[in-house]
């Protein structure tokens, strides 16, 4: 397999006031390049610290994640926050979009942080928009817009770096299923127009149908379901 995401023997636990919490154990997983996968599994089991492990948002208790054979957790902080931010796109349920700023603030936000002048971040910004169908939505602040709205915003916002790893917790989890189809049809069509890997988080069985692979975390393990 021609993977780009890798993770070996992976375990977190959480510290509790009294001991610790073993989420999972010798976790591992694959993900090809291109790989369109969706990840299930009940309430707790740990499909959010998994998915906070492979983006690099939090460490693993043991084990190693390469990314495009990189032994990421080996890296020195900066640098993994670099491949964080230039690698790794993140889509949450509830879009975690800055209400004080317009949605074309809120797309073009990563890439003033990295220092590109304002006038190239606005016209990337303003393309991808348009990707999401929401141009002339560039002005409105995230409250003057729907939830599937606001999150086609903060799926622009993941991509504005060009990530290759797109990471996507419960994306439809809080949209009806109408909304939540087109979002995840929009999602499918940006993963191949740019060449994407994906791993989707879902709660939803017909959300997982869309993608190509259906994991489900279990017992500390992700089992393959299904395979298209
Ligand atoms: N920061 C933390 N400190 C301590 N325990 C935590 C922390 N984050 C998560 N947990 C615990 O770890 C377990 C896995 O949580 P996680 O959020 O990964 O589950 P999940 O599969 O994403 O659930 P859901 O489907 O409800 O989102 C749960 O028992 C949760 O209470
Ligand atoms: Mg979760």
């Amino acid at each position: 397999m021609n993977s780009i995401l890798r993770a070996e023997n992976l375990c977190k636990n959480y510290p509790l006031p009294k001991g610790s919490l073993r989420v999972f154990e010798n976790l591992n997983f694959e993900l090809e390049k291109g790989g369109f996968v969706a990840v299930m599994g009940s309430s707790g089991v740990g499909k959010t610290t998994l998915l906070n492990l492979l983006g690099i948002l939090d460490r693993p208790t043991h084990g190693k994640i390469f990314l495009e054979g990189e032994d990421v957790f080996s890296k020195a902080e900066k640098e993994k926050a670099l491949i964080r931010n230039t690698k790794i796109g993140f889509i949450f349920q509830f879009y975690h979009l800055l209400p004080e700023f317009t949605a074309l603030e809120n797309v073009s936000f990563p890439l003033l942080i990295k220092g590109i002048e304002k006038a190239e971040a606005k016209k990337k910004a303003l393309q991808l928009l348009k990707d999401v169908y929401l141009e002339e939505k560039a002005p409105m602040r995230p409250a003057q817009l729907s939830g599937g709205e606001q999150q086609r915003v903060a799926i622009a916002r993941a991509l504005i770096n060009d990530p290759m790893l797109l990471l996507a917790d419960e994306p439809t989890g809080n949209l009806d299923w109408r909304t939540g189809k087109m979002i995840l049809n929009l999602i499918r069509d940006l993963h191949q127009k740019k060449d994407l890997s994906s791993i989707i988080v879902t709660h939803n069985e017909k959300v997982a149908q869309f993608c190509q692979k259906i994991y489900i975390m279990e017992n500390g393990q992700l089992k393959l379901l299904s395979s298209q």
